[in-house]
């Protein structure tokens, strides 16, 4: 067979990616990632807190607790939003920030601090995207269970009645949950996360339990915002294409399993109200009678977090969980190891459209980014021409899903700052901007430069 041709697409032809009118430029973050002020104006503690601090759970043995020192800093970083012409910013506001204990009264102090924050964006001209849970449980909640006690998903639903009434007149776009997968597998499954549970498949729970959450916040938000407003409730669901080791088919039988786990158990429930067949037997027993219609609540939009594609394989006899994950050879690598596959973006949304069709909403891909760990040279300039490179390839493969039929509104660059890598600590810098920990100085790096030409760059009417 000939090779295929690359496709036409309005990104190519030599200069900067072009997307259609409108589209939404932005960049992400989230608040244990950035904010720091652990211990301040009244925020409770949160499992991340518990976790960061428990010896041998972070690489570089490093917590929150300043991390980019957001809290106090957040002026200069609307102001830097606003120099690279972003229209977008997808924030998370901390749970504990907010209600300490997870439930009872709002902590005056910390819904201020969003007020201004809000305020601030929304001067700068940038509309605010806000996920209600990016994974900083309040720890009194796991205390009693965390996401594997389903009363948890009545707190939540009240902690989102109570942003969606205070900040309803200024968010544009609402995020239940972030990559609810993410929560199971890595903080309940594998234990690498806060709470640190190793459970196994016995973590399935805490999928259903996410989902609901997800779908009782749709409907309290849609509830709670002011009137004269209407909530626009979507997700942000980390999808990542699963490929088989090999022809074997025992490699593919695992791969499909996996795949089913890491997207469809997520993607089914929200678009279609069921989940995947392989896994529904698996959780009988906590799916009670109109749990699926509650998750399946409309969506305004489908935020998808793309990073790379995995490469699958059965796991030998005595393993623990049937699958196992194995280098993808013959990609660059980010200074994380990732794969940089940005074709697998673009097959993936032309995949994502044929297969749900008119169940699907518009699409933003609300992260996308990469971990290059370059800092200042001599002259202070962060030459990070790998992160232009990545983000180059992955904007022109949504550029290219635009122009297949795929209807993406909008891209959100993760992330605005070098910030806490969860449990890699500081050792993965995804930063736009890079963030020296000790003085907490920004310096813009070349990929910033280039974001900014971009968006620039961009035809902004028909
Ligand atoms: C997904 C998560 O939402 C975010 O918190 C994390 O930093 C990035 N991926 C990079 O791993």
């Amino acid at each position: 067979m000939p090779a295929a041709s690359p496709d036409p697409s309005p990104a190519d032809g030599g200069g900067l990616p072009q997307l259609p009118p409108g589209f939404r430029f932005g960049t992400s973050t989230a608040a244990y990632q950035v904010e720091g002020a652990a211990r301040e104006d009244g925020r409770g503690p949160s499992i991340w807190d518990t976790f960061t601090h428990t010896p041998g759970r972070i690489n570089d043995g490093s917590t929150g607790d300043v991390a980019c020192d957001h809290y106090h800093r957040f002026s200069e970083d609307v102001a830097l939003m606003k120099d690279l012409g972003v229209d977008g910013y997808r924030l998370s506001l901390s749970w504990s920030r907010i209600q300490p204990t997870g439930s009872g009264p709002v902590n005056a102090k910390g819904v201020d601090f969003y007020d201004r924050l809000l305020d601030e964006l929304l001067a700068a001209g940038v509309q605010p995207m806000a996920t209600l849970y990016h994974w900083d449980l309040p720890q009194a909640l796991e205390d009693d269970g965390g996401w594997l006690n389903r009363a948890t998903i009545d707190r939540f639903a009240e902690y989102a009645a109570i942003c969606g009434e205070r900040f309803g007149d200024r968010v544009e776009h609402w995020v239940p949950v972030n990559e609810p997968n993410v929560v199971m597998m890595m903080g309940y499954g594998i234990g690498v996360h806060a709470p640190g549970k190793a459970l196994m498949f016995d973590a399935l729970p805490v999928a259903h339990h996410l989902l609901l959450a997800h779908g009782r916040a749709a409907i309290a938000l849609r509830d709670s915002v002011p009137a004269g407003t209407t909530a626009s409730v979507g997700c942000a669901n980390n999808h990542a294409p699963m490929w088989p080791a090999s022809e074997d088919a025992a490699d593919i039988g695992a791969t499909k399993l996996f795949d089913a786990m890491w997207n469809g158990l997520f993607i089914e429930p929200m678009l279609l109200g069921r989940y995947p067949v392989d896994l529904a037997p698996l959780l009988e027993d906590v799916v009670l009678d109109g749990d699926l219609a509650t998750i399946r609540q409309p969506l305004d939009f489908y935020g998808v977090n793309y990073y790379n594609p995995w490469k699958i394989a059965a796991a030998g006899e005595d393993a623990e969980l049937p699958f196992e994950f194995r280098e993808l050879l013959g990609y660059p690598t980010t200074d994380f190891g990732w794969p940089v596959v940005p074709d697998a973006l673009r097959e993936w949304l032309i995949m994502f459209r044929a297969r749900f069709r008119a169940a699907l909403p518009p699409i933003y891909i609300t992260e996308n980014g990469a971990a290059y760990n370059a800092g200042p040279d001599a002259d202070g300039v962060v030459d990070d021409q790998a992160r232009i490179d990545y983000l180059d390839g992955h904007l022109r493969a949504v550029a290219t899903a635009v122009q297949r039929g795929v209807d993406v509104r909008g891209y959100y660059c993760w992330s605005l700052l070098d910030n806490f890598e969860w449990s890699e600590g500081y050792q993965q810098r995804f930063g736009l901007v890079h963030v020296d920990y000790e003085s907490q100085r920004r310096t813009p790096k070349r990929s910033y430069q280039w974001y900014a030409d971009v968006i620039a760059a961009q035809t902004r009417s028909l």
